[in-house]
């Protein structure tokens, strides 16, 4: 398939001209959008989600350089929306409903489909898509472990450890691995395809560590879409690389870190008029929010004191930085709170930054055992920069070994996660440690990744199997 069958129009030609859309972008997707707009985080300027003139020439950039945010009203369904009830009620009551219906998906009924998945069901915070755009797996509906020592139930005891390792009562872990492709970036995912779909566009591109790659692979493949991946060659996890593979992506390996497929993505899909599926992209934000709300409907609408993840390209960080942030000034939740963003040591700029008083924007060359966030010049920087600083949050680092002894307690709890997941628990047990989280607070931590993509990296080799000979004997003297 050639390049420019994208759907999407390349950046301007070599006489500078722009060229006319190929696919003019439906009446439907113009008014679904037209109250959507992208704000920029450095200069504030503004713009619609679809720029004048119907083109679908999208805008990842403010003319300034800076990313950008997506701004909307929340019109709450009018059915929900009564002056009798406190406020907020109505969006509990709204997302509730939601939630208890069948717990089995239909895939012959849409609407079905958009309130089981974990993203859709937030629809009017997530994007107003005309319901025939959506490409859903459906994703989400991922679960919530109580691991602390006093949360955690007698039929958890396996668990507890994880709570007696970070040393925390009330202490709570998301699980986003078990979302379809085995990790939270198919929140992001949905929204981004669905917003592919609806410009009109048939290729869609990223650069990734691993996770992302086989997130758009399998959207793209759903939406019968070209995905094409960049990835380091030789840092992602063999599970990563042979998803991309499996889906069908086309899967080019450079010869560089993952900054450098960044720079190199973004200049292709300008230049291709291939659509941009980073987190660069603001609308994979916007889906990434629904851990966020997820996470506060799991809790019945109480807001934890501490929300710890790991960060790498700083998307995540973001997105539910601002889920936060939309849900209390909604009313869903009576406190904001505070973000702990981890890093790994060797791939630490915004923990540096942050030791500055975000006096500099700081970058590295990454290096660290948990490959997914191996990055060295985070994208969503001045976005992260935001939620920490409103949220009274924090960065924090911690080393490859402490990243590992962290996945060893994970994994051997019988929860498992992959690498840099395990970045959380480091973090928390620091935080604890030094009294920065307190033993009483309430803390949910992020598990971005399955265990099952990296079989190598953490996981005691030497244990891998005892073949021994098909008798009682044999079996007694091992056990014994
Ligand atoms: N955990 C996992 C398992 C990841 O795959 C990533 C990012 C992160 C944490 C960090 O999240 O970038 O939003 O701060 N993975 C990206 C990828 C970079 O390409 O899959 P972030």
């Amino acid at each position: 398939m050639a390049i420019n069958t994208t759907g999407l129009q390349p950046g301007k030609g070599a006489d500078g001209e722009n060229n006319p859309p190929a696919i003019p972008i439906s009446s439907d997707v113009l008014s679904a959008l037209s109250a959507v707009s992208l704000r920029c985080v450095e200069c504030a300027a503004l713009y619609p989600a679809v720029e004048p003139g119907s083109s679908p020439l999208p805008r990842y950039r403010c003319i300034c350089g800076g990313v950008l945010d997506v701004e909307m009203p929340f019109n709450l369904p009018g059915s929900f929306a009564t002056d009798d009830l406190p406020p907020g009620a109505g969006w509990r009551h709204l997302f509730d409903e939601r939630a208890t219906g069948a717990p089995i998906w239909s895939i012959g009924t849409d609407k079905e489909l958009l309130n089981t998945s974990g993203v859709w069901r937030y629809r009017e915070l997530i994007l107003p898509a005309p319901e025939a755009a959506v490409v859903s797996r459906p994703e989400g509906n991922t679960s919530l472990y109580p691991v602390g020592r006093e949360n955690c139930g007698p039929a958890r005891a396996g668990h507890r450890q994880i709570g007696a390792y970070a040393g925390l009562e009330r202490f709570f872990l998301k699980h986003e691995g078990e979302n379809p492709t085995g990790s939270f970036k198919d929140r992001g995912m949905t929204v981004g395809v669905t917003m592919a779909r609806m410009l009109g566009a048939n290729a869609v591109a990223c650069a990734s560590t691993g996770n992302t790659s086989a997130s758009l692979a399998s959207y793209a493949a759903q939406a019968d879409m070209r995905g094409i991946v960049f990835l380091p060659a030789g840092h992602v996890a063999g599970g990563k690389l042979a998803q991309s593979l499996a889906y069908g992506a086309q899967t080019i390996q450079i010869a560089g870190d993952f900054d450098d497929a960044m720079h190199l993505v973004e200049q292709v899909c300008n230049e291709l008029g291939i659509y941009l599926l980073n987190s660069l992209n603001p609308f994979r934000v916007e889906g990434q929010k629904a851990i966020g709300f997820e996470i506060l409907q799991q809790l019945d609408w109480q807001a934890p004191d501490w929300l710890v993840l790991p960060a790498g390209n700083l998307g995540n960080t973001s997105a539910i930085g601002k889920a936060f942030r939309q849900a209390y000034e909604l009313s869903l939740i009576s406190h904001m709170p505070r973000i702990a963003s981890i890093q790994a040591a060797g791939a630490n700029p915004f923990y540096r930054s942050f030791k500055q008083g975000f006096a500099h924007r700081e970058s590295v060359h990454a290096d660290t055992v948990a490959t997914a966030i191996k990055i060295g010049n985070p994208v969503s920087y001045t976005r992260a920069r935001r939620v920490i600083e409103e949220s009274n949050g924090i960065v924090e680092e911690v080393s490859d070994a402490e990243i590992l002894a962290a996945k060893a307690v994970i994994d051997r709890s019988g929860i498992g996660c992959e690498p840099a997941s395990a970045a959380t628990l480091a973090g928390v047990r620091k935080l604890v440690a030094n009294g920065i989280i307190k033993h009483d607070d309430f803390v949910v931590g992020v598990l971005t990744g399955t265990l099952l993509k990296d079989s190598k990296t953490g996981i005691p080799q030497e244990a891998s199997g005892i073949v021994i000979e098909p008798t009682i004997e044999a079996v007694r003297s091992v056990l014994s």
